[in-house]
């Protein structure tokens, strides 16, 4: 969610108004409690609870939402060391899921295990999972003796640098990786474009979905003065995720799943992730100001995003009722993964903030460049990064981050 909300309260006359999202029919499944009569449903029901309208070109995520693609300076790639980190942080979740989703290998099929990362991305975060999860199946096998292959997919929107992920898996072809694979456990990996908000897989044919930094995207735009629609884009799409993956994975596969989340008692709008957000809306703000952008863009600009509470996911997955949750845990991350000194206190403002503001531009450039067009592209991210040093000394800018292990449920 591109929470520009905590100006909201006092004037309630937020730096991004309300518009109409373009309302895209749910592809699959309608059994989401929430797929009908929300506040959400269509337009109309929006404008007949009072909210306004602006003539926009609707964004749609699907279309519009990719990380910046390549691999030059500015691309997911080159600047996804924040996620990796993060993602490094819940090996521990991932090896434990892993040889979980081994047992739950049947007997009768021998020895395939399927695997996917959705929202995989492009860049070297793409092959770090592929690895991680290749090391503890080949632990397993060297431990236990046997065989098995793996079928590793990679999913993400059609947008996604796939030519760059395709290239990129020479790397694991090193002389170690070909001589596991001639030995017991080749791992072969094919490109799955489409959105997890869709059934990708055929039923009951997944032992393990990994997913990181991807569950905050929400499948379509709100209008974003209303908190709880935000909340509710979630809850529907969340719905829908564990609806789908449940279809799909085998009786005992399981998913771990890694998304920015929320402190406890922390608002939306306050917050982690929200700090960012802010500053890159007052950003935005003083390009209206100085008459680079138009502010009728601005108003129908929004951001398709939402980091829950654990108690918002823990409520939903008990009542969604197919999995059961194995862990969930929050732990915080510095926004500048460059930066790994103690204490609340920013070292270097100006280097932190240079390194958050190319973390972000690397996640959303397209989004932006989409909807304002390119040439404001180096001067919004100049302006985000003096914004952010300033905010900087206050302290560090941290980032909760959600890991959560799920098995599906027997019933
Ligand atoms: C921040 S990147 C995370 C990439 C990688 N997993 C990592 O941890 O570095 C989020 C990715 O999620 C993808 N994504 C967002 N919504 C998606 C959807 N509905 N279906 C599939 N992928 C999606 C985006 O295209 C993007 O590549």
């Amino acid at each position: 969610m591109f929470s520009t909300c905590s100006l909201l309260p006092s004037c309630y006359s937020p730096p991004f108004p309300t518009r109409l999202c373009t309302q895209r029919l749910q592809r699959g499944l309608t059994s989401s409690p929430f797929a009908r009569g929300s506040a959400l449903a269509t337009p109309a029901s929006l404008l007949s609870a009072g909210f306004g309208c602006a003539p926009v070109q609707a964004m749609t995520v699907e279309r519009d939402l990719h990380m910046a693609t390549g691999d030059g300076e500015h691309s997911y790639a080159v600047n996804s060391i924040f996620q990796r980190k993060t993602v490094m942080e819940t090996w521990p979740e991932l090896h434990k899921a892993v040889k979980e989703a081994v047992k739950s290998l049947s007997p009768g099929t021998g020895s395939m295990m399927v695997a996917a990362d959705l929202g995989c991305s492009s860049g070297p975060n793409t092959l770090l999972v592929i690895s991680e999860v290749m090391s503890t199946v080949r632990a397993h096998v060297r431990d236990n003796g046997g065989t098995m292959e793996v079928q590793f997919f990679l999913n993400d929107l059609p947008g996604n640098d796939f030519n760059l992920v395709f290239r990129s898996l020479e790397e694991l072809h090193s002389p170690v990786a070909v001589a596991e694979k001639a030995a017991v456990t080749p791992c072969y990996v094919a490109g799955l474009p489409g959105s997890m908000y869709t059934r990708i897989f055929p039923s009951e044919s997944v032992h393990l979905f990994h997913s990181s930094h991807c569950l905050i995207w929400r499948s379509k735009t709100t209008p974003q003065v209303v908190v709880k629609l935000f909340r509710e884009q979630f809850e529907k799409d969340f719905w829908l995720f564990l609806t789908l993956r449940y279809k799909e994975l085998v009786p005992g596969g399981r998913m771990v799943l890694t998304f920015a989340g929320r402190k406890q008692g922390e608002l939306p709008m306050h917050g982690g992730v929200a700090r960012v957000w802010e500053l890159l809306a007052e950003a935005l703000q003083h390009l209206v100001q100085k008459g680079h952008i138009e502010k009728k863009k601005l108003s129908s600009f929004n951001m398709p995003y939402y980091s829950p509470s654990v108690d918002e996911v823990t409520q939903l997955i008990e009542k969604n009722d197919l999995f059961d949750i194995e862990d969930i845990r929050l732990f915080e991350s510095n926004w500048d993964a460059h930066d790994d000194s103690d204490g609340d206190a920013v070292p270097d403002c100006s280097s932190s903030a240079e390194n958050i503001a190319k973390i972000i531009r690397a996640g959303i450039e397209p989004l932006i460049i989409n909807h304002f067009g390119e040439h404001i592209i180096d001067e919004l991210f100049m302006a985000y990064t003096s914004i952010l040093e300033k905010d900087l000394e206050k302290g560090k800018a941290m980032c909760p981050v959600m890991v959560v292990t799920l098995k599906k449920s027997m019933h």
